[in-house]
């Protein structure tokens, strides 16, 4: 093959957005392109000639499997069972390799293809929740409707109690707290409702640092004793979004009061905002799109990881006057705005939401 030629191969190999490597027949590396070497946290420098072993030693089942087809020429694809360990980041990877064969059918080495599959996983894991969320919302409207009757019933009657016996301190004590428990059920089933319907945006210029503003002023007062400081830090840059405001106050006063919840005496809450410049919403710049991430830091006791795997399920609490919908509601609101949501918390030193919006909707 002519230089030429071989550097057009090399460059079509290169600008592949998925991982190749390229091995010789004893299984050392000859080629590896730029996004193996993201993955495999080596540069094509310190690879070249270095066995494929010894590069990803201690990843086990993506060893063997290249060991077999170096061995034997046999094609392997694995898309479920393998997961990178490098530079303490876990990367789930599909791998396929097969055999390098030259022009006359003879076994020169071996290809091994590596896709990231971080992007499709969490896409999985955000099916799954939509799932749980259609099948909750066909019981949702039949429970809502057959609950909100009988306690329009309650509420009904426990206002006629109080007109009866207007002089009877206690009696009216009682009643208050009947109606203020109605009313509570009554916010649970509306917020279920509301979470099981498709819901629409009503998508208007929303200025996020008067909304966010306007919360901590609101979850400051509502402290009262306790000694807890919200501080707000917020980039001037950021322009009036597209978005849904009662949506947006909805899902930061969410994140907010969890954060309040969480902090003891003399805790600390942070809201930030920033842009996100480039950020590329779907793996390998198929599309770009500006967005902000606004940051809810909270220096409470962090969440575990057994916790962090329920946060988002419906009715899912720690807290014993919990509902549970808080941060069901607020991932509903994320998605219908085409953002995302990310936690992130290692106990016992608080945790950090993030909220990313796209500028336009
Ligand atoms: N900032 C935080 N720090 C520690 N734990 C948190 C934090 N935010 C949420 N959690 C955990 O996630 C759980 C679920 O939160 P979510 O907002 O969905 O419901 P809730 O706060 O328990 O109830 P509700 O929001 O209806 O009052 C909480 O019970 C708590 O255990
Ligand atoms: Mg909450």
């Amino acid at each position: 093959m002519g230089e030429e030629m071989e550097s057009y191969y090399a460059n079509v190999v290169d600008s592949f957005g998925d991982g190749v490597i390229v091995l010789d027949g004893r299984g050392a590396v000859t080629h590896i392109n730029p996004a193996a070497e993201e993955l495999a946290g080596v540069s094509m420098r310190q690879a070249k000639g270095v066995l494929f072993s010894d590069i990803f030693k201690g990843e086990g089942p993506l060893n063997e499997m290249v060991e077999k087809t170096v061995q034997t020429g046999m094609s392997i694809s694995d898309q479920e069972n393998i997961v990178l360990k490098r530079a303490g980041k876990l990367t789930p990877v599909g791998a396929n390799t097969s055999p390098l064969l030259s022009s006359s059918g003879e076994r020169i080495g071996t290809i091994v293809l590596l896709r990231d599959l971080t992007n499709v996983r969490e896409l999985e894991e955000a099916v799954r929740q939509a799932d749980r969320l259609s099948s909750l919302g066909a019981l949702a409207a039949g429970l809502a409707h057959e609950i909100k009757n009988p306690l329009g019933g309650i509420n009904g009657a426990a206002q006629l109690l109080e007109m009866e016996f207007p002089d009877n301190e206690d009696l009216r004590e009682y009643i208050r707290v009947m109606l203020k428990e109605v009313q509570r059920v009554n916010v649970i089933v509306e917020e279920l409702l509301a979470l099981a319907s498709p819901g629409r945006l009503k998508l208007g210029k929303v200025n996020l640092h008067q909304v966010l503003a306007d919360i901590v002023l609101l979850q400051k007062s509502a402290t009262g004793a306790r000694n807890v400081s919200i501080n707000q830090y917020f980039d001037p840059s950021i322009p009036p979004i597209l978005a849904d405001e009662a949506l947006l106050t909805q899902l930061f006063l969410n994140l907010i009061k969890n954060a309040v919840e969480a902090v003891g005496d003399g805790g600390q809450v942070k809201v930030t905002s920033r842009v996100l410049s480039d950020y590329s919403m779907t793996p390998k710049g198929e599309r770009r799109a500006r967005m902000i991430a606004i940051d809810v830091v909270d220096n409470g006791p962090g969440i575990a990881p057994d916790v962090q795997e329920n946060l988002f399920t419906p009715f899912f609490t720690t807290k014993s006057k919990g509902t549970g919908l808080g941060l069901a509601i607020c991932q509903k609101i994320v998605s219908e705005h085409r953002g995302m949501i990310r936690v992130e918390s290692h106990p016992p030193r608080g945790t950090t939401f993030t909220v990313m919006l796209p500028f336009i909707q």
